[in-house]
């Protein structure tokens, strides 16, 4: 990774307060619902979006939910934590002030439909933690969005190089700007929490010898499962390659994995609807 790089992410502006102290209940086993309830409901904007996710089409509740407290109890405290991470996130790095809107866009519904795959594949799998793994899937790209934000022209040159069939891998390391590292600095920068961390800097190259090879497995496994449900990628035009250990070490064998693929294509219409409800296109449900 170029070291200019490096140090213009150090320069880049730190996390918005309510979102840094989201992040940090994750790797917090003694945060309490009252507490996050109450840093939502300190947040009018963020509870606004929240209700209105909570309202719309991916729930399909019958009964309008009109408080934090009420979403906690229709879809749980670990949920309400996802839906707030995944809506000051996506405010944070929101793509219509991007020169690449379109392909952040697209970013942003990839990120949810491997957040929503790593949900199912934790369950198939048996790993403790699906929330966790969801929120991890829902941020693995977010060195993409970054770049996109903050360096177009950089963005750019990739694009072109990856329409003269140069892959998105071997792109970023010519230019120096791989979207691991920059995740990596970015972790590092926002302090975020380690399991985060490990699916946001490794989702491509999963080994065993990382902290949480499991949820890193199970993000790489998400991503490759995502992609085969064509709705892009951002700014990536092929498609990640699947690393055989990381499906041996969850137990995935051939009809295993057919099986997911289903699946995975079987939530399509809740991936999409998710996705509107988090950028804040759905119609909300009074
Ligand atoms: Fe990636
Ligand atoms: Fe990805």
């Amino acid at each position: 990774m170029a070291k200019n790089f490096l140090r213009k992410i150090r320069n880049l502006p730190t996390l918005p307060e309510v979102l840094a102290s989201i992040l940090a209940t994750l790797d917090d086993p003694r945060s309490s619902a009252v507490e996050l309830e109450k840093k939502i409901r300190y947040d009018q904007a963020l509870t606004t979006k929240l209700l209105a996710v909570a309202n719309s089409a991916y729930y399909g509740f019958r009964h309008p939910i009109t408080s934090v407290g009420r979403a906690v109890v229709a879809v749980g405290y670990n949920e309400v934590r996802n839906l707030a991470l995944g809506l000051s996130m996506v405010g944070y790095l929101h793509p219509s002030t991007f020169r690449h809107r379109q392909a952040a866009r697209q970013l942003w519904l990839h990120s949810v439909a491997v957040a929503e795959a790593c949900r199912l594949v934790s369950k198939v799998v048996g790993y403790e933690d699906g929330d966790l793994a969801f929120t991890a899937g829902l941020l693995h790209d977010v060195g993409k969005v970054v770049l996109m934000a903050f360096f177009p022209d950089d963005v750019d040159e990739l694009i072109k190089r990856m329409q003269q069939g140069v892959g998105l891998m071997e792109a970023e390391r010519e230019l120096g700007m791989g979207h691991q590292q920059v995740g990596r600095a970015l972790a590092e920068h926002w302090e975020l929490p380690e399991t985060v961390r490990m699916g946001l800097s490794y989702h491509h190259e999963p080994s065993p010898r990382l902290a949480n090879y499991p949820l890193v497995a199970v993000v790489h496994i998400s991503d490759y499962l995502a992609h085969g449900l064509n709705l892009g990628d951002g700014y990536r035009l092929d498609r990640p390659e699947l690393n055989n250990a990381a499906l041996e070490s969850l137990g995935l064998s051939g009809p295993r994995l057919a099986e997911l693929v289903k699946e995975v294509a079987a939530r399509r219409d809740d991936i999409q609807r998710l996705w509107e409800a988090l950028l804040g296109v759905a119609p909300v449900r009074g």
